[in-house]
């Protein structure tokens, strides 16, 4: 797809690689909202990009998308691009009982419900546009899970399901549905895991270099985009998934004893 003059909605764009993607494409000309959840980090992002426009917005909160998606074409009638980037990740001992009921789905309400929310809730107005994408950003973990963080792992497998579903559903529109099977990166997504027996953080990727290869992906017309690792674990999960299991299974693996 050609990146520049659209409009487009990135969720959670105020840190990691919402931000990089934020300043990647207003740099190619593009109109570009962005939400979260803490105001005060939307501001400083709107300090230092001044040309992005910002919504505070949980997704999620199935009414906050409705109020977005009121407020957002309201306001910017021409959005042709979905990204649903707002994502958590956890570290979960399911033996934990002090963990509610609510708090151990929390990332699927996030990672998973919050893009299908969004989709459902956008999809009727992309369709009205000439060209339009949608881009989910999932994760090498959607293919091999990390026992450390299982709901984080089923949320992003969920949604490399539902991704593909979708492309296909929407084969005969406008709308280009992208994946983003992004590798681990050092963003502070990662931070909780720099102490964890087993975790190297010299194999995290830079997300400048990512979300680079996401845009030559985007604008190729690479509709699963694998960067850096990513694509290793492509292959080993389909070679030899349980060695790559097992490797997965060594991080913070002091914790499950
Ligand atoms: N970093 C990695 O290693 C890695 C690898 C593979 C995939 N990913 C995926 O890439 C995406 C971005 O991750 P990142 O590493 O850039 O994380 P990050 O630096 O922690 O940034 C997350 C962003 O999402 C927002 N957010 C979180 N929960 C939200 C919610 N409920 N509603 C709206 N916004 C929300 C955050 O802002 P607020 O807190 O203010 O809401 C922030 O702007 C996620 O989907 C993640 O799963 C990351």
């Amino acid at each position: 797809m050609e990146l520049k003059n659209n409009t487009i909605l990135i969720t959670g764009g105020t840190s990691g690689f919402g931000l990089e993607l934020t300043k990647r494409l207003i740099a190619l000309g593009n109109t570009v909202i962005i939400t979260g959840r803490n105001q005060v980090k939307l501001e400083e992002t709107k300090k230092i990009f001044p040309k992005v426009h910002t919504f505070q917005s949980d997704v999620s909160n199935p009414e906050a998308i409705t109020k977005l998606h009121e407020e957002v074409i309201k306001q910017f009638p021409q959005l042709n691009f979905l990204i649903n980037n707002a994502g958590e990740m956890c570290k979960i001992n399911l033996q934990d009982s002090s963990i509610d009921l609510n708090d151990v789905t929390r990332e699927l309400e996030i990672n998973l419900m919050g893009p299908i929310r969004m989709v459902k809730q956008f999809l009727p107005h992309l369709k009205t546009k000439k060209s339009a994408a949608v881009m989910n950003i999932t994760s090498g973990l959607a293919l091999v899970p990390f026992p450390l963080s299982p709901i984080y792992g089923a949320s992003k497998s969920g949604l490399h399901s539902y991704t593909q579903s979708l492309r296909v559903q929407l084969k005969h529109t406008n709308i280009k549905v992208f994946e983003l099977l992004a590798p681990a990166s050092s963003t502070p997504l990662n931070d909780k895991f720099m102490n964890e027996e087993g975790f190297n953080p010299k194999t995290l990727m830079k997300p400048e270099k990512l979300i680079a290869v996401a845009i030559n992906g985007l604008q190729k017309d690479r509709f699963e985009i694998y960067p850096g690792i990513a694509r290793v674990l492509k292959i080993m999960s389909r070679l030899a998934p349980k060695f790559i299991l097992a490797q997965t299974s060594k991080v913070g693996a002091n914790s499950f004893k």
